[in-house]
């Protein structure tokens, strides 16, 4: 699939200090810490202050991963942001990230693919590295979704919070690095996550009285989806990487609710132990779940070399994107 081995040579997250619990929610809307606990098996997540705005989470992940991968900004060909709470509609967070870290001979750009964005990221940064476009890109997993959640609404509140990861890819070892990804859409599910604005319709002040500013979700239906595509897509990327489920070492699942993960491991006859999960700490984190959840499974030293690791995840597009990653 690829001309050459390409993989991530150094990870980075950055989270923001301030918790809100499940006690803190219960003053906000009708909730208890053990209907959130038991539904989605979170307990708290991370709130970005006031002045952080997407890039400057981001800039931290993407210093500490640089680092880790022992380059600096200015050798980095390509910077790609996933994000769906950009600092702005545009340009892009990639080049106010690029600025701001001084990585002057890097393009820079944005992409959409809510939750699945840092796998189809991975995708487009790994080919580049791959095609001989470029020899190192970073690519980033950020949001600040506490801007566009609706916090009187206890169906969506509960759920998320922000946060950035970061991964540089390079060239690696043969035999190591990417072996596949399994990336797919269904706009037919547009609608069931989703924020207003856009050329659809601008705001204006009707719509931020009904409230159209923050994140909508059909949660039944995209939960229906989550539990039905998280297995098919690593089983898909699996079959492409020509590898068993018994080959896996590591699953790093998107972080949106327990029991969507734990639906993942059933179908993939995994135990627990061989799953990354440190959803009750940080919640939903769109696009930057799987690569602070990343981050934390190599600083614990759960990523070991030759192992085989799968990311996938599941988000408003519809969208979905696994990969498989020899370590
Ligand atoms: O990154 C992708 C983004 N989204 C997701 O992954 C979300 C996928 N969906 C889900 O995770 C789940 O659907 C939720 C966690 C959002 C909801 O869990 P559920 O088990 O599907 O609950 P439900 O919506 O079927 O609601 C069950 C009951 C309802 O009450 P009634 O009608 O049975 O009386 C809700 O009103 O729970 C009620 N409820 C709550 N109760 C206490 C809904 N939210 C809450 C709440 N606290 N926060």
């Amino acid at each position: 699939m690829f001309n050459k081995a390409v993989g991530i040579i150094g990870t980075g997250k950055y989270v923001p200090e301030k918790i809100l619990t499940n006690k803190d929610l219960e003053q906000l809307v009708d909730t208890n810490d053990e209907w959130i606990v038991t539904r989605t098996g979170i307990s708290e997540r991370r709130i970005a202050a006031e002045h952080q705005a997407a890039s400057d989470l981001a800039v931290i992940a993407s210093q500490n991963a640089l680092q880790a991968a022992g380059i600096t900004a200015d050798q980095l060909d390509l910077i790609i942001v996933a994000t769906v709470t950009p600092d702005m509609a545009f340009p892009s967070t990639a080049c106010v990230v690029q600025e701001k870290i001084g990585a002057k001979k890097a393009a820079a750009f944005d992409l959409s693919a809510a939750c699945s964005g840092f796998i189809y990221a991975l995708a487009n940064g790994s080919n580049y590295v791959a095609s001989g476009m470029g020899k190192y890109v970073l690519v980033i997993g950020v949001e600040i979704l506490s801007r566009i959640t609706d916090y009187t609404d206890r169906a969506t509140c509960i759920l998320f919070g922000d946060g950035a990861g970061a991964a540089v890819l390079g060239e690696v070892p043969t035999g190591r690095g990417f072996r596949s990804f399994e990336l797919g859409a269904d706009g037919s599910g547009a609608e069931l996550l989703k924020v207003c604005g856009g050329s659809r319709n601008p705001f204006n002040q009707q719509l931020l009285d009904e409230r159209k500013q923050f994140i909508y979700m059909a949660g039944n239906d995209v939960f229906k989806f989550a539990v039905r595509i998280m297995g098919s897509a690593a089983e898909a990327a699996l079959e492409k990487a020509g590898l068993q489920k018994s080959d896996i070492d590591l699953l790093v699942p998107h972080q949106a609710n327990m029991r969507i993960i734990q639906s993942a491991l059933d179908r993939l006859e995994l135990p627990a132990e061989k799953c990354m999960i440190n959803l009750s700490k940080y919640g939903n984190m769109s696009a930057a779940s799987i690569p602070v959840a990343l981050h934390e499974a190599v600083e614990a030293g759960r990523a070991k070399d030759g192992d085989c690791l799968v990311f996938v995840g599941f988000g408003g597009g519809l969208t979905w994107g696994a990969t498989v990653l020899i370590w």
